[in-house]
């Protein structure tokens, strides 16, 4: 359909940037703070997560940036185990006293944090005994919550709960030090991460009822290869399993029908105790952040022990599962540096179905590309290629709100350049380019891209030059 007026965005429109604790702070086992899962990965000639890009130490000058930018909202996760070294019980101090220093800065910057509680970095001590398999980690994590709700209470209005359960349950890998547990267990695991999401969801709504909650899974449209029946089942089957299961959960307390038949037919289905789904329902969240980076394509499985690819897949690259559904490429789609699918159209059908199914107001939480860039002599940074992929899925974002999608902010992925989950430092994001090598640390000085003068001027005319 073509609109007779260009889109525009709101004026409150919340235009953040994103980032997440153990990617960006530093300071992983040192000022009181215990290790969580990712501390554990060691890469050989790629960067760990022990220094990141010492946003511990330059926070402030972060922020500085930020302010300088424009940014409406930044989007950044606490270290559970930052505060609670063992995930519960004694408090790190100087741990609060950081996100104390750092919410302020931003208070004081006129800058909207959007705080997750939870990103990957499960405290090593809660995973040791057992991590989302053991029900006390949900009590652990309502703990950690409440503490937050009560220290951070008329500074913080939107948190998020939980980043990318769905990744946590379908990628596992990157999660889990030593053995990934059986599918059996994640499925498990999941239900006690739901649990865990809407105890703390309930329990913001008492405590600060002025304050929003949502989760923030990474929510992908999918496509079917061809218009052939059976691929329109796998497409709807996949999409069900990866995105509606969570969705359909936080918002309306159900498992998805469609998921839970896959569930009962792998034998994949959670034990849940009587008043689980009681405590599901009672949990409404106030908006939803949506990750989103690209589409995926399928086509029918065909059961006849190929349907699953050997190649790597991690949260945007699939590879397919016996019995349910083929992965297939989309020639049609450019891809990234790194090998993503590159899809600004896929994002506005991705908020169009996300916002018809559940008629919450949406943030996008995370979006962005991941390139080789490059620090010029001059201290210059020439990413026309990320301003390119910006300008593009912005501007599906203005036609989503145009589509009547109520999406109230967007984030890109990320502030800074930071360790990326899977690629190390080389696989950079950032607005802002941060100095460090991939093993060798150097100055972390930080250097403006031409992103960052794109973005300061976009924020700036609200969209309008897009
Ligand atoms: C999301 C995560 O899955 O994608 C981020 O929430 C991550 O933590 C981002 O960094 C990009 O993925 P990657 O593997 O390129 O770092």
């Amino acid at each position: 359909m073509f609109y007779s007026k260009p889109s525009t965005f709101p004026k409150d429109f919340l235009w953040g940037a994103s980032t997440s604790a153990y990617q960006v702070e530093g300071c992983a086992d040192s000022h009181g703070k215990g290790l969580s899962v990712q501390d554990l990965h060691r890469p050989i000639n790629q960067a760990d997560f022990k220094d990141a890009s010492d946003h511990y130490h330059h926070f402030k000058e972060d922020v500085a940036l930020m302010k300088q930018l424009g940014l409406k909202a930044y989007r950044f996760s606490i270290s559970w185990s930052r505060v609670f070294p063992k995930g519960t019980g004694q408090i790190n101090e100087e741990g609060l006293e950081f996100y104390h220093n750092l919410i302020d800065e931003l208070c004081n910057a006129g800058i909207e944090p959007v705080v997750t509680l939870y990103h990957f970095d499960l405290p090593l001590a809660l995973h040791e005994q057992g991590g989302w398999s053991n029900p006390e980690t949900i009590d652990a994590f309502v703990d950690y919550a409440s503490l937050m709700f009560e220290e951070f209470k008329g500074q913080v209005r939107y948190w998020l709960t939980i980043n990318e359960q769905n990744v946590m349950i379908n990628h596992p890998n990157a999660m889990y030090p030593g053995k990934v547990p059986s599918q059996k267990e994640l499925y498990q695991q999941n239900h006690n991460m739901f649990l865990a999401g809407a105890k703390a969801c309930i329990l913001l709504h008492e405590m600060d009822p002025q304050a929003k909650i949502g989760p923030a899974p990474n929510i992908i449209a999918v496509y079917p290869k061809t218009c052939r029946p059976e691929d329109i089942i796998a497409a709807d089957n996949w999409e069900a399993i990866r995105d509606w299961l969570y969705m359909d959960v936080y918002v309306r307390g159900e498992y998805n029908p469609l998921a839970w038949a896959y569930l009962e037919e792998k034998g994949l289905a959670p034990e849940i105790a009587p008043g689980d789904m009681e405590i599901l329902k009672n949990a409404r969240p106030d908006f939803l952040g949506v990750n989103y980076y690209a589409t995926a394509t399928v086509s029918a499985a065909k059961n006849d022990g190929h349907d699953r690819q050997p190649r790597n897949g991690d949260q945007q690259t699939m590879v397919g599962e016996e019995g349910v559904f083929r992965a297939e490429e989309n020639d049609l789609l450019q891809n990234t540096d790194f090998g993503w699918k590159i899809d600004p159209v896929g994002m506005r059908t991705t908020l169009r179905r996300i916002y018809d199914r559940y008629h919450l107001p949406l943030l996008i939480t995370e979006n962005g590309i991941g390139s080789l860039d490059v620090l010029e002599e001059d201290g210059s940074i020439h990413d026309d290629y990320r301003i390119d992929y910006l300008t593009r899925h912005f501007k599906q974002a203005g036609l989503a709100i145009q589509d009547g999608v109520d999406l109230i902010g967007y984030c890109p992925w990320s502030l800074i350049d930071l360790v990326s989950t899977h690629q190390g430092y080389k696989k950079r994001y950032g607005f802002v380019y941060v100095n460090r090598g991939e093993t060798e640390l150097k100055d972390m000085k930080r250097y403006p891209k031409d992103s960052y003068y794109w973005y300061q001027d976009t924020i700036a005319q609200n969209g309008a030059n897009l």
